[in-house]
């Protein structure tokens, strides 16, 4: 087991004037940082949001999260998870991109998901799911 290997998701609004060519010369300059970092990852850009997983060394990840919390090319930052994990899933990307639509990539069901964590709805979360179910069983014993 990999003890330091650490995950991080973020959601954000993207600015106005990030646009397509703009947005080449960030993953330009992103894959080349994540290469040489050790990080793998992806980033969905789906309407002005994006989110962002991020894999690699704990303090890796974390050092770059610091500085794409400060970058003005997008606001609001949120993590929504982030913890230890045993493997990467996006190993052979120092960063994934898509600019989804309902059209091309995702089907309806992650779309909505996708929604859900944007609206800071932690409902779809399986662990949330779980806790919930439990939570509607024994929802008149006192917590
Ligand atoms: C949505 C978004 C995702 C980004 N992802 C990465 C990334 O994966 N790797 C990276 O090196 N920079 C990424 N950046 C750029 C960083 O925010 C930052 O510009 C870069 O790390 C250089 O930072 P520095 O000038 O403080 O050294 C991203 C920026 C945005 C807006």
């Amino acid at each position: 087991m990999n003890q330091n290997l650490y995950f991080l998701v973020y959601v954000s609004y993207s600015a106005r004037e990030l646009n397509d060519a703009a947005m080449e010369q960030l993953l330009h300059v992103a894959r080349h940082y994540n290469k040489s970092n050790d990080i793998s990852g992806l980033l969905l850009h789906y309407n002005d949001r994006f989110i962002q997983v991020l894999e690699g060394p704990k303090e890796s990840v974390q050092k770059l999260y610091a500085k794409i919390q400060k970058d003005k090319r997008h606001h609001s930052p949120t993590v929504v998870f982030e913890g230890p994990i045993q493997s990467r899933i996006f190993k052979n990307w120092s960063m994934g991109y898509e600019k989804v639509n309902e059209k091309n990539d995702l089907i309806s069901e992650d779309i909505t998901l996708l929604q859900q964590l944007f609206d800071g709805d932690h409902s779809s979360h399986p662990i949330v799911r779980i806790m919930s179910r439990f939570y509607e069983k024994n929802i008149n014993i006192d917590g």
